[in-house]
């Protein structure tokens, strides 16, 4: 479909499992948002997922891929994984095809305390975890290249190369160092396996040494990344912004989202800074808990807290995540959190604390 307008589109893509129920119970919350501040935003509704694939052997078509390039703001993702497509074929067209294609160089995935009954850790407040995680987005391990020799014989051989460039190294690690700055943040962690990926690895540890002189202000730091999951456990007051490749900022995110409540409330933006990016919660398609209102919607809900601060609504962004909070607080929340609300009712309590001004 062609657009209209040219920068406050957003596309949204339900896709599969728990994507459909989140992103419904999210977009009312974002919609009544958009009324209450007059925010000039659309969303446009595309149902590429697995049934779609399935059906009609459709993942993302070149045409839909080129309207949001040129003509939106913004993609709204729900999430993709069906058990029926193993291979995720439509995954690597949809979802990592526009974090390619789209250049989205950036993963922001923030790890945040909400309330501290959300932490398995003893004795943790909220001020004692608060970071944000930068995975680099274009290539490393995801990078597709690689192949298979004596397929399905007994000497097969399967490679997958990680891909570092210069580029795609420092515009990441720099990305972290203007976050730090621009947030009053003081300390950037990096972290690698230069001990044992010496060439791919060393480049990291090469740029993140000449990137840092430029930012004396802040502290740098370099853990290699399995210590750096026993410290985000340990010791997570001490990270304010990690930054990672691809690979390990997916893992670490994962565990991030366990020290504050789960992958309920994770949330992430596939970010080019001034071009269109595309938003969508930490999680999967949960297939278990498909079409039963069981999800978390707050997750999502929180991303798109962060699209909208990255089209400039700051306000409304702000107020989304007090609404959260506040919802948190209030124990007006799913199972997983230990309420008893459906995803839907979560989400409506969300939109009534926007509505009440919370
Ligand atoms: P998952 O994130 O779907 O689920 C992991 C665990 O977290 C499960 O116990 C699930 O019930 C729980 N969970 C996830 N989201 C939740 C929510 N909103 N509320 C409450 N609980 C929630 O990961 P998985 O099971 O490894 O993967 C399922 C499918 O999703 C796979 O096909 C996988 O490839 C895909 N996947 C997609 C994305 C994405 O679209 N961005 C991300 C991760 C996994
Ligand atoms: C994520 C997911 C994706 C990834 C999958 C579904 C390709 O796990 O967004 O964290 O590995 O990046
Ligand atoms: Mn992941």
């Amino acid at each position: 479909m062609s657009a209209v307008s040219t920068n406050r589109l957003i596309a949204v893509i339900p896709g599969d499992g728990i994507g459909p129920e989140v992103a419904r119970a999210s977009v009312r919350v974002l919609e009544q948002s958009a009324t209450k501040h007059g925010l000039p935003v659309d969303f446009h509704w595309y149902d590429f997922g697995a049934e779609k694939y399935l059906r009609e052997g459709v993942t993302l078509p070149e045409a839909a891929f080129q309207d949001f390039k040129q003509n939106y703001a913004a993609v709204f993702l729900g999430a993709l994984g069906d058990p029926r497509v193993p291979d995720m074929a439509h995954a690597k067209d949809i979802l990592l095809g526009m974090r390619f294609r789209l250049d989205l160089f950036i993963n922001l995935r923030p790890v945040q305390l909400l309330h501290p009954a959300h932490t398995p850790l003893k004795d943790r407040k909220p001020e004692d975890i608060d970071f944000v995680i930068f995975r680099e987005n274009t290539e490393g391990l995801y990078a597709g290249m690689g192949g298979n020799f004596k397929k399905d014989t007994a000497e097969e051989i399967a490679i997958n190369e990680d891909v570092n460039t210069r580029l795609g190294v420092e515009r990441i690690i720099r990305a972290a160092f203007e976050y730090a700055r621009k947030n009053g943040k003081k300390r950037v962690c990096m972290s690698d396996k230069a001990n044992v990926l010496t060439y791919g690895h060393g480049l990291w540890q090469r740029v993140f040494k000449l990137v840092q002189q430029e930012y004396p202000e802040i502290t740098p730091r370099h853990l290699y990344a399995d210590v750096l999951a026993m410290e985000m456990v340990r010791a997570p007051q001490d990270f304010d912004v990690i930054v990672t490749c691809n690979l390990f900022g997916d893992i670490l995110s994962d565990l991030g989202a366990a020290l504050v409540g789960g992958l309920g409330l994770a949330a992430s933006g596939n970010i080019h800074p001034g071009k269109v990016s595309l938003f969508e919660p930490v999680h999967g398609s949960a297939p278990p808990l498909a079409g039963k209102d069981a999800a978390n919607p707050l997750a999502m809900i929180l991303t798109g807290a962060m699209m909208y601060e990255n089209l400039g609504f700051t306000d409304a962004a702000r107020e989304i995540e007090r609404a959260v909070r506040t919802a948190i607080h209030q124990n007006r929340v799913t199972r997983d959190l230990g309420g008893d609300l459906g995803t839907q009712a979560c989400g409506q309590a969300v939109a009534e604390l926007i509505a009440a001004g919370v």
